[in-house]
């Protein structure tokens, strides 16, 4: 086997995933465990969007992709819709200068002409305003779910065919990687779930074919600094062979 290198190494050699993907569940029963309602579990849970962000960017984490609306959530009720939406616009509105302070790309992924006109007002701008960092990659996934963008990616590729511009032999798994919502991203090489559920829920399905998962039991809210390093630690204790084998040292 002469390519297995060990893929969790960056080129400075240590072990910090280039692409950590997180499932930020559990406001709710965060909320229900502090007597609190379920919009006390979203605000508290935007604390810890800006603290686990900051921290992964100290860490030298090169993207993270925060799960934070998930095209199914539309079916939940109207009222817990708007809260939602609305610390959305107010999140990308008051981190401006943490993001710009930091040097951090705000990108997103999802179907995002579904979002309120004012949140998405709020997110063309923070994405403009930050084009041209060259920092940590804050990628937002909003209305986003993983079937739809294969199913928008398939779409894309079925145009292109259409037009001549490409034969159905050549669609190769670069070619529906480059039409993905965010073609550039690396694969995630870690995802961390709270709340303890063990499943995707409709996540990164296409680039999550090799992907570390760690869950912890403790709700988003919860998550903090602490709780990252304990994930990141998870992470480098694993060994990723991708389908090969585990290099024998001679
Ligand atoms: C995650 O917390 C936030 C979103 C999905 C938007 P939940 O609202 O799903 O919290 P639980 O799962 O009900 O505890
Ligand atoms: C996943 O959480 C989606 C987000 C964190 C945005 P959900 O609470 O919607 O997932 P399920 O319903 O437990 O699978
Ligand atoms: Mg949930």
């Amino acid at each position: 086997m002469s390519d297995v290198r060990d893929p969790r190494r960056t080129a400075s050699g240590d072990v910090t995933p280039r692409h950590v993907a997180i499932i930020m569940d559990g406001n709710g029963r965060w909320a229900r465990e502090h007597k609190q309602p379920r919009t006390r579990g979203h605000y508290m849970g935007v604390e810890s969007v800006r603290t686990v962000t900051r921290a992964c960017a100290r860490r030298g984490v090169g993207q993270l992709t925060l799960y934070a609306f998930s095209e199914e959530n539309w079916k939940r009720p109207r009222r817990e819709v708007r809260v939602l939406m609305r610390l959305l616009r107010r999140f990308l509105i008051s981190e401006r200068g943490e993001i710009m302070q930091n040097g951090i790309r705000l990108t997103a992924i999802g179907r995002l002409d579904r979002l309120p006109a004012d949140v998405r007002k709020a997110l063309d701008e923070s994405r403009d305003m930050s084009a041209q960092n060259t920092g940590m990659v804050l990628c937002l996934a909003l209305s986003y779910g993983g079937r739809q963008e294969i199913v928008d990616a398939v779409r894309a590729v079925c145009g292109r065919v259409r037009a001549g511009e490409l034969e159905p032999e050549d669609i190769t798994e670069e070619v529906i990687t480059a039409h993905l919502y965010q073609p550039k991203m690396p694969p995630p090489d870690l995802l961390i779930r709270t709340a303890g559920e063990m499943r995707i829920s409709n996540f990164l399905l296409w680039q999550m074919s090799y992907t570390e998962l760690v869950v912890t039991p403790v709700c988003w809210p919860g998550f903090r600094e602490d709780e990252l390093d304990d994930a990141l630690r998870a992470y480098a204790s694993r060994v990723r062979t991708f389908g090969g084998l585990v290099p024998q040292s001679s």
